[in-house]
């Protein structure tokens, strides 16, 4: 089987280099030219574990990928097209963009000469499969091909396990033909008994928005919860605990922190709430959940603040994590950064370090400084401020941290440390819900 991806970004590549680790020719597809270029050096857009060592496998030993910027002579062998395209949020209402997808619809429609199933990966609105479908059918027969929506659920930073280990697969199909390609195309995944749900366009669209409002959902909820904790002297991380434990409940997205960030929450919850507007329908929850994680980051640089008596003009901070989650290098709506700006523009200075975001933040927050480690970072600091759960961040070296700073205090807003320790190594220790 021949797929093609249009769209090289985090979904388009790790989902393709999936689909080659299963055995299928797969060609890339992207208009950059600059990028397919580097991509043609090995040269990733993106960090992601795995990645790099996936791509030059099936580049190089299996010979399984192919890049291209030429769509029309990509079309021409293809079994199945994917539209995987960024629909960033609007700026204008919140909306997801839907430029790229439609005009890759568009394209692909000039360029069907054989039968092709049109599958949408893209986080699409419901009604959008429905729309391509119409976009094609102006310009090929209805016999030539046929239209999927496979909503993909992968973690920045695990995503190709993610890909290969899925809890379920979601299959928007109105055809046999297309149905039995796209169940070839996931058979791989059958030896795991992996759950395959078919079901129609929309409903296939709605569950990719729906689990993401939920799974954001949890965690302002937690967080809220975490706040009270802290009025009432109880322990975030045992309530979490204690409710997890209970099946229907489940312990995973109850940890509590500066609140969701990245490209797929904020915008997905926004443009899910849109959708239901469109509709008359008004979702109150998931838009208590927007507003409230809007907040959030504001309010935890507000508590800093606080701490400091309402003044931290010319305090030093040592900024630690700067990407929205760890093992990635994405800083979007990462609330660590939100954080740091909001402290900037009260008057403090920010030293900031990340494992893998440093490059992508220097660009963007030009007015932070950047530290070259851990321990460079905090020399003479006022406060620590762990931002981000990195794995180098869990077991920092505090007795030398301590001969470093110049006040022993930290800001564990991803509650890494254990409160007594800290207290007992000398240091005071904010964490959240605690
Ligand atoms: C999310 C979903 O988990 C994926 O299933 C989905 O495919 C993806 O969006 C997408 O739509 O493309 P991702 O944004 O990569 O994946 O990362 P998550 O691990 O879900 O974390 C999102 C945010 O929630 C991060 O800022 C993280 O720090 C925060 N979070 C997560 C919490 O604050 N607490 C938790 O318990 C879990």
């Amino acid at each position: 089987m021949n797929i093609v991806m249009v769209g090289t970004g985090y979904v388009g590549l790790i989902s393709g280099l999936c689909f080659a680790e299963f055995g299928f020719k797969v060609t890339f597809v992207d208009k950059d030219n600059n990028r397919i270029k580097k991509l043609n050096q090995g040269l990733m857009p993106i960090y992601e574990p795995g990645l790099d060592e996936l791509f030059a496998k099936h580049q190089k030993n299996t010979k399984q990928i192919k890049l291209s910027n030429d769509i029309t002579k990509s079309l021409s062998n293809a079994d199945a097209v994917f539209i995987t395209v960024g629909t960033p949020s609007r700026r204008i209402d919140d909306d997801a963009d839907l430029t790229s997808v439609y005009a890759v619809a568009e394209e692909i429609s000039h360029n069907i000469k054989k039968y092709c199933l049109v599958v949408i990966k893209s986080t699409v609105p419901v009604g959008t499969s429905r729309k391509i479908k119409e976009i094609i059918q102006k310009k090929v027969n209805n016999s030539m091909f046929d239209v999927a929506s496979n909503p993909e659920f992968l973690r920045e930073g695990s995503a190709i396990n993610d890909f290969m280990r899925p809890d379920r697969v979601i299959i928007g199909i109105e055809s046999d033909k297309g149905e039995k390609i796209l169940k070839s195309l996931y058979r791989p995944l059958y030896i795991l008994e992996t759950p395959i749900v078919i079901t129609n366009l929309e409903t296939a669209e709605l569950i990719k928005y729906a689990s993401n409002s939920f799974l954001a959902t949890k965690i302002s909820f937690i967080n809220e919860v975490a706040d009270l904790c802290e009025k009432v002297g109880a322990n975030i991380q045992d309530v979490s605990k204690g409710m997890g434990l209970d099946k229907r409940i489940n312990s995973k997205f109850l940890h509590a922190g500066p609140g969701f960030g990245g490209s797929c929450f904020p915008k997905d919850v926004k443009a899910f709430s849109n959708t239901a507007k469109k509709n008359n329908i008004k979702l109150s929850i998931v838009d208590s959940v927007n507003e409230f994680n809007k907040q959030r980051p504001k309010i935890l640089a507000k508590k800093i603040e606080k701490f400091f008596s309402n003044n931290v003009n010319n305090l030093k901070f040592a900024l630690l994590g700067l990407s929205f989650k760890p093992n990635t290098d994405d800083i979007r709506d990462s609330t660590s950064i939100i954080i740091g700006n909001e402290l900037l523009q009260s008057g403090a200075k920010i030293i900031a370090y990340d494992p893998k975001a440093m490059k992508n933040s220097q660009y963007e927050n030009p007015k932070f400084k950047y530290g070259s480690d851990v321990y460079d970072t905090c020399n003479n600091v006022d406060a620590i401020i762990i931002g981000t759960e990195w794995n180098e961040f869990r077991a920092l070296d505090l007795k030398k941290l301590k001969t470093l700073v110049n006040k022993t205090i930290i800001f564990d807003l991803r509650n890494l440390y254990n409160q007594d320790e800290l207290k007992n190594l000398g240091w005071e220790h904010i964490s959240i819900g605690r």
